[in-house]
Formats: C-alpha cells, structure tokens, sequence
C-alpha cells in the first residue's frame, strides 16, 4: 500500500494547511500520484509550533469524513518533537499502531539517546522524521568515522540503527539529491519516505508512487495503520 505517513493536512491546527479546502486539494493531487492512504502528523510539543492535543483530536473526528470521500484512507497521528522527559507525556503515535513519529531538535540534545529508550521501554516504536535536517548525526562522525567493508559509517546514525530506531527521509530531499539523504540513500540507512507536506504553496513536492525512482527504492512498507 502506498502511505504517506509524515504530512500537516490536518487543518488549521498548526502550522500546515489553513482550511480543509486547500487540505483536500493537495490529496487529490496525491491521489493522482498514486497515494492510498494518509497519516496526518501535525507538530506535538514542538516550540516552535504551539498545538493543543484534545484541539488535534477534535479535528480530526471532524474532518476524516471528509478526507475518506476523496477515496484516500487517513488515520491521525502527530509528529512528535523530543522534549526531555517526553516519555511522561500524553503520545500520539501513528493510527493505532505503537509507532511514534519523532522529531528532534535543531541541536543535539543531551538527553537525545535516553529519552528515545524511555519511549521504547513503553514498547514504542521510533521513527525519526526526515533524518538528513539532523546535520549533528552526521557532522561529529566525519572525524570519528571508522571503515566498514567499503564505505564509511557514521557512529551516531549507526547507534541509533542498532537501538532499532527507523529512518524517515523527505521525498523533496531524494529526489532533490541533497547530500546527506544521499548518503542515508547509499548507505542503507533509509527505511521509509514521507512528504512533510505542509501547504499547497510549500514548495515540497508530491510523492510520486509511480516514478521509476520509488520502484528503484525498494522501501520496507510501515506495518503501522488501521484496517
Ligand atoms: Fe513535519
């Protein structure tokens, strides 16, 4: 099944689509490319982006009728940004699934590792959302870098491999060629592509399921998701 599971359709909650209308349109143009179903990941503690979690609840059993009209299956969720001590607040993880979308903070923070393992001693599931903004992950290990076989590994993204946290690379970031969803591309370390589709003029483009590109991938379909 084709799934976009990192988007901001949700209307007027935070800072992606306004009204339901501009939110339709965008799925309808996903639609054309080939998507089947939705995860709606407005932000979650995010400073930058204050929302309300009852506010996301409510929107959602208000809209998702609407969002199922268009043919597309949706289910809600958020995109979680990593708080010290985030463990101890209320989650949204992907539908009904038991997986979190996280998102981290423009700096490395001291608590990065241990708050990911308090989540996952609640039996979560991480999936990190567009892993390459992370330039931290991949900054120190240029010079800390050690030789695996024929390419060289990065030891930040390779702890978080080894704890089993999933990597979320932005569409607009592949098909762009930035240079480190390249090396996460090259390297083995992509798990799942998302749109982070914000608004209709946010300049990211739609993830197109049926460009040969998607079909050279081979990306593990998310088990997460409804009926
Ligand atoms: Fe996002």
């Amino acid at each position: 099944m084709n799934i976009d599971f990192h988007c901001h359709l949700l209307p007027g909650v935070d800072d992606g689509c306004k009204t339901l209308e501009e939110s339709l349109q965008i799925v309808g143009e996903m639609k054309n490319r080939g998507v089947e179903k939705l995860v709606l990941t407005p932000h979650l503690y995010s400073p930058k982006v204050p929302t309300d979690i009852n506010r996301i609840k409510d929107t959602f059993e208000k809209t998702r009728e609407h969002f199922n009209e268009m043919g597309v299956d949706v289910e809600l969720g958020a995109e979680i940004f990593l708080l010290e001590k985030l463990s101890s607040k209320p989650l949204l993880p992907l539908g009904d699934s038991k997986y979190l979308l996280i998102e981290l903070p423009d700096f490395e923070p001291a608590y990065l590792f241990e708050e990911l393992l308090e989540l996952q001693k609640k039996d979560f599931y991480i999936v990190l959302a567009h892993v390459e903004r992370y330039v931290y992950l991949f900054k120190d290990d240029f010079s800390k870098r050690s030789f695996f076989g024929n390419k060289f590994v990065q030891t930040k993204l390779l702890k978080l491999k080894d704890m089993g946290v999933f990597f979320q690379v932005n569409w607009n970031s592949l098909i762009r060629k930035e240079k480190r969803a390249q090396y996460l591309l090259k390297n083995g370390f992509l798990d799942f592509i998302s749109s982070d589709k914000h608004s209709l003029k946010d300049g990211r483009d739609i993830i197109d399921f049926r460009s040969k590109f998607i079909e050279s991938l081979k990306v593990d379909e998310p088990v997460f998701g409804g009926a």
